[in-house]
């Protein structure tokens, strides 16, 4: 029957197979690999990039608070990260030292010099320490890269009206938006040039459903319009408007920027929701949702490994967030599922 004979030819074609499996030296079952030979030859696999650093660290600013108005911690001096930002960075092939915002300058200062870029968070706090230890760690940024290292900073939401008002010198430039907990679009700014930003390497399918589809999440109450950032020479000059998106009255916001000579990117929207926030209803968790989130984390820690900084080993373990443990927040209604606490310091 011929079915017989192809099942023999089969049987066959497999005992060749493993007889030239054994003698053949080079190639080794998986149990036949250990003690004796190294996993691969060095000649297999070419030395990395040397001008690239694969060891990022990304340093994540607390923000004020428990998250959740107390409902976890009424202690003042406060503050947290949500753990989202941090599985952002994680998810991209870097780790995290967080900077807590009211430690002392020196403190910080050290911190800084263990990382490789900066994330500003969202939140709510515009005045007071908070803001002064975020124009003051913005102003070391741009310092170091005029130093000649390569030194990003993502900034999102907050962190966005924040960079707006500290660059414009105008604490009264944002706006108000109905913007709060809704996914939308995102429209691509005409004849913006992609090139070198977070957008650049976004499979050019998936730029264009996120002008037709609501694949990002936006929560927040300010912002600024295309025609106020525009108008503000010192915003217009130092950033490069990539997106806008429209609020629930059809009102227009400048969604991402991108700085013209700096490598600093900031986002109205929130990238790292999608994949890691389920506390509010409405963040998108498509496939494609799902892909924005790894393609702008990919962006931030690709950025990141150009930079100079080689920190000492010892003292980032010593620094890491994996000195914190995250407190489950999903049940305290804050919107966030997990959070980093910070007792005063
Ligand atoms: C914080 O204070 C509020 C109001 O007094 C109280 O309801 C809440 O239980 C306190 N939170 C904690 C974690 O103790």
């Amino acid at each position: 029957m011929p079915n017989d004979a192809v099942f023999t030819l089969f049987l066959i074609a497999i005992f060749n197979f493993l007889l030239s499996v054994q003698s053949h030296p080079a190639i080794l079952l998986p149990s036949q690999r250990h003690r004796n030979s190294p996993v691969s030859s060095p000649a297999s696999c070419p030395a990395p990039n040397p001008s690239l650093y694969y060891r990022p660290i990304i340093g994540i600013l607390s923000h004020p608070g428990d998250s959740a108005s107390g409902r976890i911690s009424n202690a003042t001096g406060t503050s947290y990260i949500a753990a989202s930002y941090v599985k952002f960075v994680e998810a991209a092939g870097a780790r995290v030292i967080p900077l807590i915002y009211n430690e002392p300058h020196s403190k910080l200062q050290k911190k800084l010099d263990l990382v490789n870029g900066v994330l500003f968070t969202g939140g709510s706090a515009k005045s007071g320490l908070y803001f002064e230890t975020v124009r003051r760690i913005f102003k070391k940024i741009l310092e170091r890269n005029d130093a000649g290292d390569h030194f990003p900073l993502y900034a999102t939401c907050l962190g966005f009206e924040l960079l707006t008002m500290i660059i414009s010198k105008d604490n009264n430039i944002l706006e108000e938006f109905s913007a709060l907990n809704q996914a939308s679009t995102l429209q691509f700014v005409e004849n913006a040039n992609i090139e070198g930003t977070v957008f650049q390497r976004f499979p050019p399918d998936l730029l264009k459903k996120m002008s037709t589809e609501c694949l990002v999440m936006q929560n927040h109450r300010y912002g600024i319009s295309p025609g106020k950032f525009l108008a503000n020479e010192k915003l217009s000059s130092f950033f490069e408007i990539l997106s806008t998106c429209k609020d629930e009255d059809d009102k227009v916001y400048v969604s991402t920027v991108y700085s013209r000579n700096y490598p600093v990117t900031a986002f109205q929207w929130h990238p790292e929701k999608n994949t890691f926030e389920w506390g509010v209803p409405g963040i998108p968790h498509t496939e494609d949702a799902i892909q924005i989130t790894q393609h702008v984390a990919n962006f931030l820690v690709g950025e990141a490994r150009k930079s100079i900084n080689r920190p000492v080993a010892q003292e980032v373990l010593d620094n890491l967030i994996y000195n914190y443990s995250p407190t489950y927040a999903g049940k305290y209604g804050g919107g966030f599922d997990e959070v980093y606490i910070f007792a005063q310091v």
